[in-house]
């Protein structure tokens, strides 16, 4: 999990007199999840949090599934989608959901992003391509190609993606919070020596710009699947300090350490975070085993009581052929599965592998958005047929 950090100015004694500098005190703010039992911060700001102009309900979200959902192995070549180059925001694409976990991508060109507070889930938003700076009431976080940017719930923020480069965002929503694995974590909350990565690779905000500017200022908050336009009276970014937990930040996929072995790892190995029903494991760059008759390519296996999902982040994977760059596969629970013809007895006596892919596992079944169906690739399903 996070650690404690702070930045900017904030008093000595938390709930005490905090004097601006022209006369007046500065409002303090918690925010935090699970009530007060939860990761939290304390923030300072020059303006009142809670001063509503107005609000509306601008649009449902009502994430349509397709009709007939049958049961086969999916391969969905999400960039091929036509998206609208809208925000990164408003213009996501659904790709898989259930009731705990959302997936989705967004190619937002060089369009401006609003400010925005998802207030019904904690997002961990994958850029695939790009790089830029997200801004919250927490200061400025830079982001580039390959991090994991988790944003808890109730963090206003505004991704500020730089222009020309196409950026490509796979946005996994939560419903429970997010969090790191439980198992490399000890009791205090300390990321174990065991743990492929550690809190040196986790980056806060590291920027406090205290925004003033006053005048009626649109926020989009998402809940109950809507977007509700909030006026505000002022900037949401007036922050002049902040300390705690509870913050956006960051972790590259190339940060994460892959753990290999003699023989084949199975998959927990790679995980990364974890949520309430569902995981998330990085696959990137790593040797293979070394044991003399190792097969680095995984067994075929059953996934009982989960759905895998593999999104693509190049167009290597060791045990498919066809994959391309944004490629997203979904191997549901019910059929089992593994490499494809060739790929075992390609993957013996390789020495290393280049493959870059971000898994979700989910413990309940994933329905595929029927806004996705366009870039499925229909062939997929028979492609185990023939012989090595
Ligand atoms: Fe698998």
């Amino acid at each position: 999990m996070p650690y404690y950090h702070r930045l900017g100015d904030i008093p000595a004694k938390r709930h005490t007199v905090f004097r601006k500098s022209g006369g007046g005190i500065h409002y303090e703010h918690l925010i935090g999840n699970l009530g007060f039992t939860g990761l939290q911060s304390l923030i300072y700001t020059v303006r009142r949090p809670t001063s509503v102009v107005s609000s509306r309900c601008r649009e449902t979200l009502d994430w349509q599934s397709e009709d007939d959902p049958g049961l086969r192995m999916r391969h969905l070549r999400t960039h091929r989608l036509e998206l609208p180059p809208v925000d990164p925001v408003t213009g996501r694409a659904p790709l898989l959901f259930n009731n705990d976990v959302a997936m989705s991508l967004s190619r937002p060109g060089d369009s401006e992003a609003p400010l925005y507070r998802n207030a019904q889930g904690d997002e961990i938003v994958y850029v695939s391509r790009g790089e830029g700076v997200l801004e919250s009431q927490f200061g400025e976080l830079d982001v580039r190609s390959g991090d994991y940017v988790v944003i808890p719930r109730g963090i206003i923020h505004r991704w500020r993606l730089a222009a020309g480069q196409d950026p490509i965002l796979f946005i996994v929503e939560s419903h429970g919070y997010v969090r790191t694995p439980s198992r490399y974590r000890n009791e205090h909350g300390q990321l174990l020596e065991h743990s492929p990565f550690c809190e040196r690779d986790i980056r806060p905000p590291s920027r406090l710009v205290t925004v003033t500017e006053t005048g009626e200022t649109p926020l989009l908050v998402k809940k109950d699947n809507a977007l509700h336009e909030v006026v505000l009276d002022h900037h949401p970014f007036d922050t002049v300090g902040w300390d705690g937990f509870y913050y956006p930040w960051a972790l590259s996929i190339h940060d994460f350490e892959p753990i290999t072995g003699r023989l084949h790892q199975p998959p927990p190995v790679h995980q990364t975070f974890q949520g309430d029903g569902w995981v998330l494991c990085s696959f990137v760059p790593r040797l293979y085993d070394y044991h003399p008759d190792a097969i680095p390519a995984p067994y075929n296996h059953s996934n009982v009581m989960s759905d895998e999902v593999l999104y693509y982040c190049n167009d290597e994977f060791m045990s498919r052929k066809d994959i391309e760059y944004g490629s997203l596969t979904l191997h549901p629970d019910g059929l089992p599965h593994g490499p494809q013809p060739g790929k075992t007895e390609a993957s013996i006596g390789q020495k290393e592998t280049s493959e870059l892919a971000v898994m979700v596992d989910t413990f309940a079944p994933l329905r595929v958005a029927r806004a996705a169906l366009p870039c499925e690739d229909p062939s997929y399903q028979q492609s185990w047929l023939g012989d090595d």
